[in-house]
């Protein structure tokens, strides 16, 4: 079989490797469809703290069960599956609360150990979530990235007299979009990002109101309709977002991060405490397949919106260069599988 693999960084090889067999606990996942996420750019790059290399890439895949391990029942072979990429170790403190997303041992598939850009992949079989008919091959890894939107909103807990203000069209503002108005009804989410094609995306995924924050300013064009934020999530990352999204909120609004920036943002305790702020992080999921699936049976969340590219993954340095360079033209890009 053939796998993406980042051998160190900087150099992304497709190596020809052993199919591999599954260990006890595990099944063997045929690849279909893989997402590309701007984390397997950084690992590529060199840029996330996390990834040891040599690395097979990839978090975000979709394939069907074709061998099982020991302790695995056989009739598991033949599901369609998406994968959850958390691995952790059930019994550590975050673990027993249900936040496995943070485990003390954490490995995410793709990042601590070898991910889905490959012909096949083993993976935990409790890892592997069956996608019912009614979801298509061509979509269904899109589940995972709808987990993140799940998991920031699930802290959040949007109700529909919110006003919710989004920093970020792109992927991961453009799921927390649809995830606030087709899941939680919220009354007025707008959206704000530099790149008006994203914009435009943002409007197609249900955003009531779009600022270009590069021509106007966020707060201006907030102050000149009197709209002060509920909910705020702040799905750019820029470190100087958090500051101004403290500045614009309503009083007892929440909000939520994603972010990784080592790079300190500037904050008071007058500027939270004083309006009584609820701050939340999020990182990946916490089980939240399940119900990313159902939402996506039932059409409240609409995966097609976001992906403008599907490519072969034997062209993965092309499709990962268009993901990377072009935002415009580029939102999600599913690589289709074997190579
Ligand atoms: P992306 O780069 O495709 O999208 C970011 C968008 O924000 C772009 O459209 C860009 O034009 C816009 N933007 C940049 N600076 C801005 C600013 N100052 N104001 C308004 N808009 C601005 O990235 P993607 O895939 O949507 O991910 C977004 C962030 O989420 C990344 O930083 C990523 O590391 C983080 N992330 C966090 C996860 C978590 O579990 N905590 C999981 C996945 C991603
Ligand atoms: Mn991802
Ligand atoms: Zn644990």
């Amino acid at each position: 079989m053939k796998s993406v693999v980042i051998q160190q960084p900087g150099e992304l090889i497709i190596a020809e490797k052993p199919l591999p067999q599954p260990a006890a606990g595990e099944v063997r996942v045929k690849l279909a469809y893989a997402g590309i996420c701007g984390s397997d750019v950084h690992i590529y790059h060199g840029h996330n703290p996390f990834a040891k290399y040599p690395r097979v890439i990839g978090h975000e895949f979709f394939g069907h069960i074709d061998a099982v391990g020991q302790g695995v029942e056989s009739s598991r072979i033949g599901q369609r599956v998406v994968v959850d990429p958390v691995v952790s170790c059930g019994h550590c403190y975050p673990c027993s609360i249900g936040r496995p997303n943070v485990c003390s041992t954490l490995q995410v598939i793709g990042v601590h150990r070898d991910g889905g850009f490959s012909d096949a992949a083993c993976v935990p079989a409790s890892n592997a979530y069956v996608v019912p008919d009614s979801i298509p091959d061509e979509l269904a890894s899109m589940v995972e990235p709808f987990t993140i939107a799940a998991n920031i909103t699930a802290f959040l807990k949007p109700q529909p007299q919110d006003i919710a203000l989004i920093y970020g069209a792109g992927p991961m503002g453009l799921t927390v979009i649809q995830v606030l108005k087709g899941v939680y009804g919220v009354k007025q989410v707008i959206v704000a990002d530099r790149i008006d094609e994203r914009l435009t995306m943002a409007r197609e995924s249900g955003a009531d109101w779009t600022i270009n924050n590069q021509h106007q300013s966020v707060a201006d064009a907030l102050a000149a309709e009197g709209v002060k934020p509920t909910v705020i999530v702040d799905a750019a990352c820029h470190p100087a977002i958090l500051q101004e999204a403290i500045l614009l909120a309503s009083p007892a609004a929440r909000i939520g991060m994603m972010g990784f920036s080592g790079e300190a943002s500037p904050l008071t305790q007058q500027s939270i405490t004083s309006k009584e702020i609820s701050l939340f992080s999020s990182r990946l999921n916490s089980h939240r397949f399940p119900q990313v699936i159902e939402w996506m049976e039932q059409g409240k969340i609409s995966p097609q919106k976001l992906v403008t590219h599907w490519m072969s993954a034997s062209d993965v340095k092309a499709a990962m260069t268009l993901f990377e360079k072009d935002q415009r033209a580029c939102c999600k890009v599913l690589l289709t599988f074997p190579m």
